[in-house]
């Protein structure tokens, strides 16, 4: 019979590409979603027509309860969350309780569904997934950060996940269940939301290129990270949950590039001179920046026998490449609709 996967976060960037990576190993996937009529559940089962969906909100520990019944998984991948970090300045108790109480409830949810009770009595079949963040390193005590790196959250969002972080942590030793912490440094594809920089500017250079658009506003040039394919690190997820004893892994590139970086490869992609058209805004400056994260990768490489595939200028081309085709065919649709009225 095949395994059962139940993800949250199913309809974001993650939670697409492992849908489409569990389906080819045979799992039989499930999508924890949330809200009425949420329209990107739309745009995930055109992905993945075989998928299928419970409702439930990290925000209602009943829902959760229910969810895992309902699907009976072997596995459960927590990646719903609000990823954006900016937001967290501005909903800091939302994004709390979402990104750090949700990860107690689903863990909940796997404690009582598996009749756990007793502090060690291990035994459950459901393995745990959660999606952790270097953003929890953020004021970083050492370059590259590897498992053992203490954190120094600067954001709201980076103070959650080193919650969430820890009741994983917390529950593995308390009960004995099968959780993993996966500390993810930043992926990217062109799945990924407008909002986060690497998109902005992919979509800003198609938009430039093909004279939709002039400037591009950005924050902080220097901030440098740690960029990798969103694709690549799903299929680490998956290995971290297939290992005979769980622990924590470090999942990055190693490789370091700032955001200037970024702009220059990306515009450079379509014959442009990025100085031409970035405008740095102070207002899209942080009120406490992350300036560095970089990874070191080595364990998961040596334990998991996980690499990378995509370098970080393929990324970006490979994203402005994407960003282009769409632009064309958002301008062909608007061409098509009347000026005004419907
Ligand atoms: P994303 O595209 O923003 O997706 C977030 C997902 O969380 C969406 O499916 C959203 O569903 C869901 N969600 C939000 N609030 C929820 C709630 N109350 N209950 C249930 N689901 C909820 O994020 P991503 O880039 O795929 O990242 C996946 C996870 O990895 C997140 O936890 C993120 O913090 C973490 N992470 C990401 C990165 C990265 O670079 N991408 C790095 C480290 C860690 P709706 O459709 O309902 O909004
Ligand atoms: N979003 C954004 N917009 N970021 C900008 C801009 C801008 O206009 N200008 C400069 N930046 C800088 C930010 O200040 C930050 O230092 C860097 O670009 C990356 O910002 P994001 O792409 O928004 O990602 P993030 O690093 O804050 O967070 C992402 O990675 C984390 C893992 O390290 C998210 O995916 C988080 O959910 C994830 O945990």
């Amino acid at each position: 019979m095949a395994r059962r996967a139940l993800i949250t976060g199913i309809t974001g960037q993650d939670g697409s590409y492992l849908a489409e990576h569990l389906l080819n190993e045979g799992y039989q996937v499930w999508g924890l979603i949330r809200g009425q009529a949420n329209p990107r559940k739309l745009r995930v089962s055109r992905l993945a027509s075989e998928l299928s969906f419970v409702d439930g909100d990290l925000m209602d520990q009943s829902s959760l309860v229910s969810a895992v019944e309902t699907v009976q998984p072997e596995e459960v991948y927590n990646l719903g969350a609000i990823s954006f970090v900016p937001m967290s300045w501005q909903q800091p108790e939302l994004v709390t309780e979402i990104n750090g109480m949700g990860v107690l409830r689903m863990l909940e949810a796997i404690r009582m569904v598996s009749g756990l009770h007793h502090s060690r009595n291990g035994g459950t079949q459901i393995r745990f997934y959660q999606a952790s963040s270097s953003e929890m390193f953020g004021k970083a005590f050492e370059t590259p950060q590897r498992e053992s790196t203490p954190f120094h959250p600067r954001s709201p969002y980076g103070v959650a996940k080193a919650y969430g972080h820890f009741i994983t942590k917390n529950y593995r030793e308390s009960f004995g269940m099968y959780a993993v912490s996966g500390m993810l440094f930043n992926h990217e594809s062109p799945r990924r939301g407008a909002e986060f920089v690497t998109r902005k500017i992919s979509l800003a250079v198609a938009r430039i290129k093909q004279g939709y658009q002039d400037k591009l506003h950005l924050g902080n040039l220097d901030a440098v990270r740690d960029w990798g394919f969103a694709g690549d690190y799903v299929r680490a997820m998956h290995l971290m949950l297939q290992q005979p004893e769980c622990g924590d892994y470090v999942i990055g590139t190693g490789q370091m590039h700032s955001v200037r970086d970024a702009v220059r490869i990306a515009f450079t992609h379509v014959g442009l001179n990025w100085e031409d058209h970035v405008v740095v805004d102070p207002a899209l400056v942080r009120p406490a920046e992350v300036e560095v994260l970089c990874a070191d990768p080595a364990v998961a490489k040596n334990q998991l026998g996980w690499e990378p595939t995509v370098d970080f200028p393929q990324l970006m081309q490979m994203m402005v490449d994407c960003d282009l085709l769409q632009v064309t065919r958002e301008r062909e649709y608007a061409d098509l609709m009347p000026a005004s009225g419907w």
